[in-house]
């Protein structure tokens, strides 16, 4: 039911009770409440059906004389089939059709029969609007205006003058998203040249100092020496970490095709970690491989990144001597694993930062692991942020643990690229656990 026969029904009824109450109560005869219930009806009829059609009433220089070859053409249906808002505008900036995008965009069936100044807000469109009506030539002469309509929304016009006509057609396209895509492509290369520089200037700082002030206290060299060569691996990280970011960025589109067993890239990642566990002293436990575990079409190197971000980020967060579990198994659906994943905990903030679609409506086999850890866990507010590029929640706790902010990043990315999902399950003070899950290989 549309809008209008919705308000033409809810009129006349509201009307017709009250009529009936009158007739009832003796207050009004038969025929006089008959008489002024098809009187109302008929103008609800005339005001909302009129406008229905949405087209307003020709005005004197439209049924001038029927133009050629297009104007035969229905505008309001013309208008109605264009996926974007769009709307004629006549002599005096009215409003002559206009399409339900249109509608949305700008609520005109609150004002039928508006003119143009009273529903749109900007003086640049409008004054584009006027320029388009008195220009003389005909044929599809446009100007184009971008207008700001909201904090982080963004719109253009194209007014452009339809050919034998003395009207202009007004089409908004969105370019909200090309801005918002521009905006964090800036902001992901100021992060990074940001994040380089901050070594970089180190470096130079005690090269500069070592040439100059420190230059015959050579006790002093190799303290010097230890920070700059840990500044230099902040920056290979970092340059490491940028660039597996962008070659998965660029292998997207291209799906998944290894045939994997999620035991075999668990303990091929664990070679790597269990030194690192065992330097900063804490214990890394691997739950037992599961039984039945069915494979996964996978990309094998991403996936063993993926363990490697989750268990060295608990490592890194725990205090040595506490412990982190791995691990993994088999559900019979995606929802299910998701569960197993990531909200085992009671009293635990949990926020999903990945969410998988479902590609059929049957549930669909998967797996799914957890690495949880014993670490400080991590205030609520950041939680939504996490796997944003660069973003990391310790630095507001002035944390010397050194990161990227990019680990996560690169986890959620590659989780994408297998169509599984990521989420994270926290107690404050208590520990943190990150899970992840993926559908099964099919057969
Ligand atoms: N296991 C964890 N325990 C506590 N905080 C964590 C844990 N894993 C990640 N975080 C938080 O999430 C942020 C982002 O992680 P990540 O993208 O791997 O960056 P990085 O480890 O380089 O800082 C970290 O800076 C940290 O604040
Ligand atoms: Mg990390």
């Amino acid at each position: 039911m549309t809008r209008r026969t919705r308000d033409f029904t809810v009129l006349t009824g509201t009307t017709g009770i009250v009529l009936l109450l009158l007739v009832a109560n003796g207050a009004l005869g038969l025929l006089e409440a008959i008489s002024a219930l098809i009187v109302i009806a008929s103008v609800a009829l005339a005001y909302f059906a009129g406008s229905a059609v949405r087209v307003a009433p020709a005005s004197p220089a439209n049924d001038a004389e029927p133009a050629a070859s297009g104007a035969n053409l229905p505008q309001a249906d013309l208008l109605a089939a264009l996926p974007l808002p769009a709307l004629e505008i006549g002599a005096g900036q009215k409003i002559m059709a206009f399409n339900g995008a249109a509608d949305d965009l700008f609520e005109l069936s609150s004002l039928p029969f508006a003119r143009a100044s009273a529903v749109i807000r900007s003086p640049v469109l409008l004054a584009a609007i006027d320029d388009a009506l008195v220009r003389r030539e005909d044929g599809p002469v446009g100007v184009s205006a971008e207008l700001e309509t909201g904090p982080d929304e963004t719109w253009r016009a194209h007014v452009s003058r339809i050919p034998a006509s003395a009207n202009v057609l007004v089409l908004m396209e969105d370019l909200t998203p090309v801005k918002r895509a521009a905006r964090a492509r800036a902001d992901f290369l100021a992060n990074a040249s940001h994040e380089l520089r901050t070594p970089l200037t180190a470096i130079s700082g005690f090269i500069e100092t070592m040439r100059g002030p420190a230059k015959d206290d050579t006790a002093a060299w190799p303290r010097f020496l230890d920070i700059m060569a840990g500044e230099s691996d902040r920056m290979s990280r970092l340059i490491a970490d940028l660039l597996s970011l962008s070659r998965i960025e660029s292998s997207e589109h291209v799906l998944p095709r290894g045939r994997e067993d999620l035991t075999e890239i668990v303990s091929a990642s664990l070679a790597a970690l269990q030194p690192i566990a065992a330097e900063s002293g804490v214990t890394l436990r691997i739950q037992d491989a599961p039984p039945g575990l069915p494979d996964i079409t996978a990309h094998r190197d991403e996936l063993i990144q993926v363990v490697e971000n989750l268990v060295s980020n608990a490592v890194k967060y725990s205090k040595p001597g506490s412990e982190i579990t791995l691990g993994y198994g088999a559900s019979t659906s995606l929802a299910e694993a998701r569960t197993a994943a990531s909200q085992r905990w009671d009293a635990s903030q949990r926020m999903t930062l990945l969410q998988t679609l479902a590609r059929t409506s049957a549930p669909e086999p998967a797996v799914w692991l957890r690495v949880e850890d014993q670490g400080p866990g991590i205030e609520r507010e950041h939680l939504p942020r996490l796997g944003e590029r660069f973003y990391r929640a310790d630095q507001s706790r002035g944390g010397k643990i050194t990161g990227t902010g990019l680990g996560l990043a690169i986890v959620k990315h590659i989780m994408a690229h297998h169509r599984g999902g990521l989420a994270v399950e926290t107690r404050l003070g208590q520990g943190t656990a990150f899970g992840v899950w993926l559908p099964a290989a099919r057969d």
